[in-house]
């Protein structure tokens, strides 16, 4: 057996790794098939074939804060903005409900129109309309008050990507005013109250190492979150990071499978972000052990507001377009979608 192959098995049976052992696998140049054939058998004898789906909106594209990656930074004068009413945002619920899903993604800037109030008032209509589904919230860094009434008012999920563990590379992506100690302390918080918490990070974004991806699997290790995202970073031509390089399709995949091997039952989306670098990007990422793909039901009139990096996928179309274009790539990865909040399947063995 070549060393690759005895990690690969290695790392589907004890779910860990030495960094020097990760280290090779992350750095290696040799394919990937078999990283990608252990990542799917172990999520196919935990989810078989089910791939969950959850409808995002992104309900405002206003964000205080200044991320130097991210396309709707404070700073960036040239984004039209926009904010969705609470009957707008019942509208693309009522939609998604009607087209299967059993999860909606409430996602935002960090926009202070909406006032824990506002979002509490909204959280009640959607959970009163919709009692059987599971509603995830993803609008930053808050203070724990703040989490636990969104909690109380009916959020089951929160999705805030810690997008690197390492601080020193979190200042370089960051202005000042934010640290990455808050955006942890947010994440343990969340747990501690009892979302279901999501993490994650970027993949190939500026000055990153493979010794900074190491550091955010021990990051997600200690935290132990129910979901991970991840994405290639895709620079943003009115960003600071507008003439950087974006990350590759392989590293991402080859990230998501290792997340897989050590996180056997966490919720792994194949993201917007890896359909956006390749064609074919989602469908790679289920095969690569991702389970969950998050279909966009923003109205279509403000989709091509909502532009974190350049050439986003799923501008151009609406909430049905966007349903059977994936039910057809989830079914031709060999997949199906299911109508199901799609909550964790917990195994006992699991770290
Ligand atoms: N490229 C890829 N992903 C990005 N995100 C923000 N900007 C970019 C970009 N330029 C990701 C961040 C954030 C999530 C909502 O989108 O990880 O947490
Ligand atoms: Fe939106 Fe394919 S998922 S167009």
């Amino acid at each position: 057996m070549t060393e690759k192959l005895e990690l690969i098995r290695r790392l589907k049976d004890e779910h860990d790794l030495s960094d020097s052992e990760l280290k090779k696998l992350i750095e290696s140049p040799e394919p990937d098939a078999d990283l990608f054939r252990a990542a799917d058998e172990l999520r196919r004898s935990i989810y078989g074939e089910d791939v969950y789906i959850r409808g995002i909106v992104e309900f405002t594209n206003f964000c205080k804060n200044n991320c130097y990656y991210c396309g709707i930074r404070r700073d960036n004068r040239r984004v039209e903005r926009y904010r969705l009413t609470d009957d707008q945002i019942l509208q693309c619920c009522e939609a998604g409900y009607s087209l299967g899903y059993r999860t909606f993604v409430l996602q935002g800037g960090e926009d202070p129109y909406y006032t824990d109030d506002r979002i509490c008032g909204l959280l009640e209509k959607i959970r009163a309309a919709y009692p059987d589904c599971a509603i995830t919230l993803s609008i930053g860094e808050k203070s724990r008050e703040s989490y636990q009434k969104y909690f109380d008012a009916g959020a089951d999920r929160y999705l805030l990507r810690h997008e690197t563990a390492d601080d020193a590379l979190y200042r370089r992506w960051h202005p000042e005013e934010m640290d990455l100690s808050n955006r942890k302390r947010c994440l343990f918080d969340l747990k501690e109250i009892g979302y279901q918490v999501g993490a994650g990070f970027m993949v190939g974004a500026p000055y990153q190492t493979t010794e900074h991806l190491i550091a955010d699997l021990r990051f997600l290790q200690e935290l132990d979150p129910d979901m991970i995202g991840i994405g290639p970073f895709i620079h943003h031509v009115d960003t600071p990071f507008g003439d950087q390089q974006s990350g590759s399709l392989e590293m991402t995949l080859r990230m998501l499978s290792i997340l897989r091997l050590l996180f056997p039952d966490a919720l792994i989306p194949s993201t917007t972000a890896l359909g956006t670098i390749d064609p074919q990007g989602r469908e790679k990422g289920f095969q690569a052990g991702a389970n969950v793909v998050m279909p966009n039901i923003t109205p279509a009139n403000v989709r091509e507001l909502y532009l974190l990096y350049d050439e986003k996928i799923c501008t151009g179309e609406d909430a049905f377009q966007c349903r059977g274009c994936l039910e057809g790539r989830v079914f031709g990865a060999g997949y199906r979608m299911v109508v199901s909040r799609g909550d964790r399947i917990r195994q006992g063995t699991a770290k």
